[in-house]
C-alpha cells in the first residue's frame, strides 16, 4: 500500500539555513493498518506525511502509494487525490470555503462525485462527527478548535481514499474532544483504511495502533509493534516520549477514562512496563 524507500530531503539546500529534515527513511505498509508515528518536535514527522501525501518532493529515494509514484514525473493531482487524503497539523490551514457544507463537498467533488452523492454521504457522516445539520451553513473559520478538527477529519473521510494521513489530529483538545476524534478514526480503521497518525500522545496512539514508528532527528529509530519497545528505556528517552515521574495509571484514568483491567489498559501497561511479555 505504502512503500517509502531510502527517502532523504533537505530544506533550503545550499544556504546557511539548510536543514536535512529526513535521512534515509524506509518502511513499507503492506496491508490496511493503523500506524502511529511519534518523536520529538522537529524530528521530521510532518515532513514525512507531506511527502507521502505528494505535497513535497524528496531529494532522493522514492515513495509509492498503491504502486503509484508520489511526487514523480507522472504525478497527477487527481490521481494523488484519489489515493491519499491528509489532515494538516492546523485545520484552519486546510479550510477555504464559506460554509461547512462547501468545505465538506470540495474534495469529494474534485474526485468526481455528484453533489447529490456528496450530500447523502455528509448526512451519513454527520452523526459520527457529533455535529448536526445546523453546522452545515456556518463558516468553518468560526467553529471551536474541536469542531474545526472534526470538520477537517470529516472532509478527509468523505474523500474515501485508501490512505489517510493525520497530523496531530487531537492536539489541543479536551478529553471529550479527543475521544470523539478517536472514535471517528476507529470507524475508518474498521472500513479497512490505512491510517498514519502523527502525534505526541503515546498512550492515546498506542491504544489504537497496530504498529509504531519512532523518529529522531530525521531518522526512523524504531519500527514495530508498540509492545516491543516496552523494556527499552534508552530508546524511549531518545525519542523524548516519557518523563521519569510519569504516572501511567493516573494518566489513563483521568485523561482517557481507561480503567485498570480493561483490554486497553493491559495493552498499555505491557507497553510501558514490559510486564506480561
Ligand atoms: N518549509 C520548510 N522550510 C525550512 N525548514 C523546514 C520546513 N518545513 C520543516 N522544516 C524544518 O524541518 C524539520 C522537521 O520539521 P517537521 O515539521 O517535519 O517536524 P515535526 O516532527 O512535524 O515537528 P512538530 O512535532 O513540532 O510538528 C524542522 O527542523 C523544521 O524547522
Ligand atoms: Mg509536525
Amino acid at each position: 500500500m505504502i512503500n517509502v524507500a531510502q527517502v532523504s530531503t533537505t530544506f533550503m539546500p545550499g544556504t546557511p539555513f539548510a536543514k536535512n529534515a529526513l535521512k534515509d527513511v524506509s518502511f513499507a505498509v503492506e496491508e490496511p493498518s493503523f500506524v502511529a508515528i511519534a518523536g520529538r518536535s522537529g524530528c521530521g514527522k510532518s515532513t514525512l506525511l507531506k511527502l507521502i501525501g505528494g505535497l513535497l518532493q524528496a531529494d532522493s529515494g522514492s515513495i509509492e502509494v498503491e504502486s503509484f509514484l508520489m511526487g514523480g514525473k507522472q504525478r497527477s493531482a487527481a490521481a494523488t487525490a484519489a489515493l491519499v487524503a491528509m489532515a494538516f497539523q492546523n485545520p484552519e490551514h486546510q479550510f477555504f470555503a464559506e460554509t461547512v457544507r462547501e468545505e465538506l463537498s470540495f474534495g469529494a467533488r474534485n474526485i468526481g462525485k455528484s453533489q447529490r452523492e456528496i450530500d447523502r454521504a455528509i448526512r451519513e457522516m454527520l452523526p459520527l462527527t457529533g455535529l448536526n445539520d445546523s453546522y452545515l451553513l456556518r463558516s468553518p473559520f468560526e467553529l471551536s478548535g474541536g469542531e474545526q478538527r472534526r470538520v477537517a477529519l470529516a472532509s478527509i473521510f468523505l474523500m474515501d481514499t485508501p490512505v489517510i494521513l493525520l497530523d496531530e489530529p487531537t492536539a489541543g483538545l479536551d478529553p471529550v474532544g479527543r475521544r470523539r476524534i478517536c472514535a471517528m478514526v476507529k470507524t475508518m480503521q474498521r472500513k479497512g483504511k490505512t491510517v498514519l497518525w502523527v502525534g505526541h500522545d503515546l498512550p492515546e496512539m498506542v491504544s489504537l495502533a497496530d504498529r509504531l514508528l519512532i523518529m529522531a532527528e530525521g531518522r526512523l529509530i524504531f519500527d514495530g509493534a508498540p509492545e516491543k519497545i516496552s523494556a527499552d528505556k534508552a530508546l524511549r528517552d531518545k525519542a523524548g516520549l516519557l518523563a521519569d515521574d510519569f504516572d501511567l495509571d493516573a494518566v489513563l484514568r483521568e485523561n482517557y477514562g481507561i480503567l485498570p483491567a480493561s483490554d486497553a489498559y493491559l495493552k498499555l501497561k505491557r507497553f510501558f512496563t514490559g510486564e506480561g511479555d
